[in-house]
Parts: C-alpha cells; sequence; structure tokens
C-alpha cells in the first residue's frame, strides 16, 4: 500500500494513507520544505518504508533536519527512530511535558525542547512556532506547530473525519467531527479544551493540515469556535449528570 502525496501549500507536502478499517480513515504527514526540512508526524512504525518513500519524492531522506509530532501515539511518532537513523542530521523537536515525560529517553537522539510560544527558525524563510496545547486534542504533552510564512497551522487529530476525503477542502468539517467523537470519543474534553480551541482560532491560520482528514483552507477561527462551542456543550451535559 502506497502513500501518496501532495502539495497543500507552498512547499508543505500532505502524505496521506487510507486505511479502510471500520468507517477508514486516513492518517496523514506533513513535510515542510526548506533549507531545513520538517516532518510533522512520523506516521506508524510499520508503515516507515511508504512514507519515507514519498519524502523521498520530495527531498533526499538525509537532509530531513527536523521530525515534529503533538504526542505520544503510534500514528504521531512510531517511525521516529527510524527517521533519525535514515536521517543523521535529524533531531526530535517538541515541547517541554513532552521531552521531560518521554522523548528524552524514547527518542534515540537527544530532542529539542521549545516552550510555549517558542519560534524554531527552519531555514531563511520558514519559522515554526510551538503551540503548547495540554490535553488537545488529548494528551498531557499534546503541542501543535504553526508555520507563519505559509500561515499553515498543524492541528493534529482535531477535526477528525472518517472516510477517504479530497486532499484539502473547504467545506464543512464540523458535522464529520461531530460524527467521528460521537462515534469513537478521542477528544480530552477538558475545561482547557475550548479556551484552547479559540486560541488556536486566533493565529490567523490559513491552512489547519490535519491528521485524519482533508486539508481544511476555510475559514479556520470560525470552524474552532464551533468545535468550542461542541466540546463546551459536551461538557456541561457531562457535568449535569
Ligand atoms: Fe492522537
Ligand atoms: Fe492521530
Amino acid at each position: 500500500m502506497g502513500a501518496r502525496i501532495d502539495e497543500i501549500a507552498d512547499g508543505i507536502y500532505r502524505i496521506s494513507t487510507f486505511v479502510s478499517v471500520g468507517p477508514g480513515l486516513a492518517f496523514n504527514q506533513f513535510l515542510i520544505d526548506g533549507e531545513e526540512p520538517l516532518l510533522f508526524h512520523t506516521g506508524f512504525r510499520h508503515m516507515f518504508p511508504e512514507i519515507s518513500a514519498a519524502v523521498r519524492t520530495v527531498i533526499p531522506l538525509e537532509k530531513l533536519r527536523w521530525i515534529g509530532f503533538s504526542h505520544l501515539e503510534a500514528d504521531e511518532c512510531g517511525a521516529m527512530n527510524h527517521f533519525l537513523a535514515a536521517a543523521p542530521e535529524a533531531q526530535v523537536v517538541h515541547g517541554q511535558i513532552g521531552t521531560l515525560t518521554s522523548i528524552s529517553d524514547l527518542a534515540d537522539r537527544p530532542p529539542r525542547t521549545l516552550s510555549d510560544g517558542e519560534v524554531l527558525p527552519i531555514g531563511s524563510r520558514r519559522r515554526v512556532r510551538l503551540i503548547a496545547t495540554p490535553h488537545v486534542p488529548h494528551s498531557w504533552d499534546a503541542v501543535m506547530l504553526y508555520e507563519e510564512a505559509t500561515r499553515t497551522l498543524f492541528a493534529s487529530d482535531l477535526f477528525t473525519a472518517f472516510g477517504d476525503g479530497p486532499v484539502s477542502s473547504d467545506g464543512d468539517i464540523i458535522a464529520p467531527a461531530i460524527a467521528a467523537e460521537n462515534a469513537f470519543p478521542s477528544a480530552a474534553i477538558t475545561p482547557l479544551a475550548a479556551p484552547t480551541l479559540r486560541r488556536l482560532g486566533g493565529l490567523g491560520a490559513r491552512t489547519m493540515a490535519l491528521m485524519h482528514a482533508p486539508a481544511y483552507n476555510g475559514d479556520v477561527a470560525s470552524a474552532c469556535e464551533a468545535l468550542a462551542l461542541d466540546y463546551e456543550a459536551r461538557l456541561a451535559s457531562a457535568s449535569a449528570v
């Protein structure tokens, strides 16, 4: 099974593998090309051959400089050490909780730690900002990256949708996300969830690179607000029981 690769913003590539188990789900990784290429999500360890082959269609794998992901799960970072082995200059970049609790031990080379809001220049025309999003979408180590030149937010499992959709869309991402959450509750809907979504919505993103859905190039702020309202309603109804 091969992975398809498509450019979703200037120099930003979406690598996607559709897994047709149950309702079917896409697993996406994102490559930011440039002087210091960054891969956001490594994919599962068993998918390394296909995902690395897709990366190689854009850059020599050895040129990969940064490996980022949101949180410790196999689809996010299962192939982390495979990529570290294949790319001698590559380094994992993550937030303070992630590196402190897990990555410093799990990764075969020491990671680079960024604090919330810290910017990492990845070449002369690219900068990624780390946003600490504890428990959003889930896991206390969760972070997201925001690439400022293309205004792309790498939003991990937010807005997960079942099925094999298009590469990019500006259509409704709220109803599919609510349906997926109802079927397989995966969001950690703590009191932090809605404020975190509103913070993400306020970044000014033009594209949201979603792990399990088409890349979204509609109104990101409105989508985040709608999901925040849904989470608040779920939290209120759970509290009222
Ligand atoms: Fe996840
Ligand atoms: Fe995921």
